[in-house]
């Protein structure tokens, strides 16, 4: 099955998560894509942010989406930071140029899932995943939660929430539960594409 993780990451938390949602995918045997979408922050505000200029130049070798990335896969993880409880304007500025694959019906029936992080414990992890997810509903994509499958997801102090993995406080490395519910994430993605592909 090929399974595409298309993210947003100003500084690099959901970065971090992105790889290992990718890493959990390969593991249950996919074809992974990992995509990164167009920045929209003007180059002279990134140049004079050292954390985002950093988070910049650590992205550069992966690739940017394309929406042919949507359409070749057969499972789809989505990645954004909240913003005020919501997606970025990055990952939406994306989103929202699939209208040509819903008139044409592209993405019924795929897999999709979703990822995200926050500065702070109760500042969005739920209800950036929740908001994110109207996507799947108008294109008629079968969604895949983290749910509480992975036993971290009970246990985490951190991020990694039942409906998708999470990171919290950006931290220089994610915490071994947010690796293991967003490992857990990619690999059950793939196997549920895997199932509806077949
Ligand atoms: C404009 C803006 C709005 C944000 N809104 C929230 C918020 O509502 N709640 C929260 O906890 N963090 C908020 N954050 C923090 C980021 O979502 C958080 O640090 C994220 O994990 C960073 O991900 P990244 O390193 O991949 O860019 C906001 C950040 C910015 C720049």
């Amino acid at each position: 099955m090929n399974i595409s993780v298309i993210y947003y990451s100003m500084t690099g938390a959901i970065y971090r998560l992105a790889q290992e949602v990718a890493a959990g995918a390969e593991e249950a045997g996919a074809t992974v894509r990992l995509r990164r979408v167009p920045e929209l922050i003007p180059l002279e505000v990134i140049e004079a942010n050292p954390q985002i200029k950093a988070a910049a130049e650590a992205q550069q070798g992966v690739e940017v989406a394309l929406l042919d990335d949507l359409v070749w896969a057969d499972g789809i993880a989505l990645g954004s930071p909240t913003r005020y409880g919501n997606m970025t304007a990055q990952l939406k500025n994306f989103l929202d140029q699939t209208g040509p694959l819903w008139a044409q019906r592209q993405l019924v029936g795929k897999a999709v899932g979703f990822f995200t992080g926050a500065a702070t414990m109760h500042g969005g992890h739920e209800t950036t995943i929740l908001t994110m997810s109207t996507f799947a509903y108008h294109h008629g994509m079968v969604i895949v939660p983290a749910s509480y499958v992975p036993p971290e997801v009970s246990s985490t102090t951190t991020g990694g929430t039942p409906y998708g993995p999470s990171e919290l406080g950006n931290k220089p490395d994610l915490s071994a539960e947010e690796r293991a519910v967003a490992r857990a994430f990619g690999r059950r993605l793939a196997e549920v594409a895997g199932k509806l592909r077949a």
